[in-house]
Parts: structure tokens; C-alpha cells; sequence
């Protein structure tokens, strides 16, 4: 049971890692939650630093979830499901402890635990959101729909625990997609420079 503590804690606080922040600190000397959209994560980054520190950003954010989910594998701990670790560190990353209890959308993290559990269905998510931002420039949008397909398809799996969080955690990201939402409804989301959005 302590070990199983432990882990849920280590799991937390990977995921509370506030890698777009202490990037963005660190190599440019700028607060991405004093920019842009304000939020912590990789379309932010992008949308602030550039290209490349908003893929060092995503790949650590898809990181926290898949280390944080694959812990119990490392450990041999199979008393209960990695899918409890992936979602202390999505947890940590929306409720960080490094950042006053904020934190980020929950979009890179719970894919990151999807490629740890089921690696079909972060595929099927990725695949979904990179054709999204293509037809309409919006990464919110591609978010939003790219979740909620996924979860939809993991539904037909039977996997009761995965399709029950899946849907929380579609309902969480929509949630925290509210700012995005009315921008969307009144034409006024930030578009990345590519994708046919722009011809809308
Ligand atoms: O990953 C978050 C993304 O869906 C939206 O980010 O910065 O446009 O609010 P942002």
C-alpha cells in the first residue's frame, strides 16, 4: 500500500511539471501564462516560442501521462489499474503544485496515458486532431473533436474502467476548453498559420 502511495505521489508531481513555464523560463526568459492564450501547454508554447519549443513541449506533456501510466509496470505493482497513475499526473498537470494549483487543458497528458494503455487509440487521436488543425487552423477545436471521437471509439472496446474515465475526461477537456469554446462561436479563436481555416 506504501508503495502504491508512493507512486500515485511520484505520478502527481511528474505531472504537475509545468514543462511549457519552465521552458519558456528557462530559454527565453518569457511567461507563456502571461501570453497568448495564457495556458501551459504545447499550442501555446508554439503560438509564443515557436516550433520548437512547442514540440519539446508536447513530447514532454504526452511524456508525463505514458511515464506516469507505465510506473506500475516498472515497479510490478498490478493490485490496480496503470490508468489510476496516468490520471494522478493529469491531475498534476491541471492542478499543479509548482503552479498555485493551475495548470494546463489536459490534451497532451491524457494522450500520453493513452499511448502507455492502448497505443491504437492515442494513434487514432493524433491522426484525428493533425486532420482538424488542417481543415480549420484551430487546435482547440482539433482537441475537443479528437477526444471525444477517440472516447467514442473506445467505447466499443468494453474496456469499462477506460471508456468511464475517457469520458471524463472528454467532459473535464471540454470544460476547460470554455474560453476557446465562445471564440470559436464567435469567430475569434487563434488560428495556427497553416491549414484551411484560414479560408473559412
Ligand atoms: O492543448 C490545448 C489546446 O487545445 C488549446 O490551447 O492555447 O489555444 O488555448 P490554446
Amino acid at each position: 500500500v506504501e508503495q502504491v502511495i508512493l507512486m500515485l505521489v511520484a505520478a502527481y508531481l511528474l505531472g504537475s511539471i509545468p514543462s511549457g513555464v519552465w521552458i519558456g523560463k528557462a530559454f527565453f526568459h518569457i511567461d507563456i501564462r502571461r501570453h497568448g492564450s495564457g495556458n501551459i501547454g504545447t499550442t501555446n508554447t508554439y503560438r509564443v516560442l515557436g516550433p520548437i519549443a512547442g514540440t519539446v513541449v508536447m513530447a514532454l506533456d504526452i511524456s508525463k501521462g505514458a511515464v506516469a501510466t507505465l510506473l506500475p509496470t516498472f515497479f510490478h505493482v498490478y493490485t490496480i489499474s496503470p490508468l489510476v497513475f496516468g490520471l494522478a499526473a493529469i491531475l498534476g498537470h491541471t492542478f499543479s503544485i509548482f503552479d498555485k494549483f493551475k495548470g494546463g487543458k489536459a490534451v497532451a497528458t491524457s494522450a500520453g496515458m493513452l499511448l502507455a494503455y492502448k497505443p491504437a487509440f492515442f494513434f487514432l487521436a493524433l491522426a484525428i486532431w493533425v486532420l482538424v488543425i488542417l481543415l480549420t487552423s484551430m487546435v482547440s477545436l482539433a482537441s475537443m473533436v479528437g477526444f471525444t471521437l477517440t472516447t467514442i471509439a473506445i467505447f466499443f472496446t468494453h474496456d469499462v474502467f477506460l471508456s468511464i474515465l475517457a469520458a471524463i475526461l472528454t467532459v473535464f477537456i471540454f470544460y476547460r476548453h470554455r474560453a476557446n469554446i465562445s471564440r470559436i462561436r464567435n469567430g475569434t479563436e487563434s488560428m495556427v498559420p497553416f491549414g484551411l481555416g484560414h479560408l473559412l
